[in-house]
């Protein structure tokens, strides 16, 4: 790792995956509806770093996680893992790849496969593992995960942050570099997400795979995050970038600290000047 990544990463442990996201735009329809989703917008992210991403509703999150994940093309710019190009100059759309895995919003659990099926379902298709291993392995890391009570039930039938847990396990049986969520824990109460984050953080300390994590929840942002990146109003751009140097692990304890209230703070204000802009942009519009 360079001593660059090394400063951002601020866990000082050698991680995986860097992503240099480079002067990025994204239209979408052009020539048609001609929607400028990302303009001109740069990122460096370390190996084994968690980056959180913030920003008004609408700005570009999705589109931006879209494009590293292969799912959407990009129309001009760069973007870059450990090195080597995912998508750029004469490659609009990046490969899809089992080095960068996604989690969404919705979940994406099968129903009619307990969650050790699930979780072993990726690397039988895949071919790189067989039946016999795969399920070792699931039931190893759902074990791990402290999911090994329930390895043999069906998503409908454990609670939704037990379900949201085996899916993040499910995302690294096969080792990815990269973990890219959506808004994972958006529909959930308070208790249930404070849950999810120290099992996220624990996994996280385990792997150390760089994670790009979307989210609209400001407390989130920092409790996770090694930084927060402020997006603009769309066309989305890098407006600020939150250092989080809070040692890890993190605790709830944290949350009434001092030190975590003012980066929230810092956060929150800038993510409300995007949001006045995005309200009076819209209203010009509508005049
Ligand atoms: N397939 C598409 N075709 C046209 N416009 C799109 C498409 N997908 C997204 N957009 C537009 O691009 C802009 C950015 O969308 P995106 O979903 O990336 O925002 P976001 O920051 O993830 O928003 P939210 O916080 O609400 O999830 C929005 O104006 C959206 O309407
Ligand atoms: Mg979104």
């Amino acid at each position: 790792m360079s001593a660059t990544a090394a400063a951002v990463t601020g866990n000082g442990a050698s991680g995986k995956g860097a992503i240099s996201i480079r002067n990025v735009t994204k239209i979408y329809d052009p020539g048609g509806a001609d929607v400028l989703a990302l303009d001109d917008c740069s990122l460096e992210i370390a190996s084994g770093e968690v980056c959180m991403i913030v920003g008004p509703s609408g700005c570009g999150k999705t589109t931006l996680l879209n494009a590293i994940a292969g799912f959407h093309s990009i129309t001009e710019g760069q973007i870059d893992l450990d090195g080597e190009m995912l998508c750029g100059p004469g490659k609009e759309l990046a490969t899809q790849g089992a080095d960068r895995v996604v989690v969404f919003q919705n979940g994406a659990l099968f129903p009619w496969k307990t969650l050790a099926e699930n979780v072993a379902y990726g690397p039988i298709v895949q071919g790189v593992m067989n039946k016999a291993e795969a399920r070792d392995k699931a039931e190893a890391m759902l074990a791990e995960a402290g999911l090994g009570g329930v390895a043999d039930k069906y998503p409908g039938e454990v609670s939704s942050g037990m379900a949201r847990r085996a899916e993040i396990v499910r995302a690294l049986i096969n080792d990815p570099k990269v973990l890219l969520l959506d808004e994972p824990y958006r529909a959930m109460d308070a208790l249930t997400k404070s849950i999810m984050h120290e099992s996220l953080l624990e996994v996280y300390d385990r792997t150390k795979v760089t994670i790009f994590f979307i989210t609209h929840d400001l407390e989130e942002a920092i409790f996770l995050g090694d930084r927060v990146v402020v997006m603009t109003t769309r066309p989305a751009r890098t407006k600020k970038i939150v250092d989080v140097k809070i040692d890890r692990p993190r605790d709830y304890r944290l949350l009434s600290s001092e030190e975590f209230r003012v980066l929230v703070q810092e956060t929150k204000e800038a993510v409300h000047e995007e949001a006045v802009k995005a309200f009076e942009a819209g209203e010009r519009e509508l005049a």
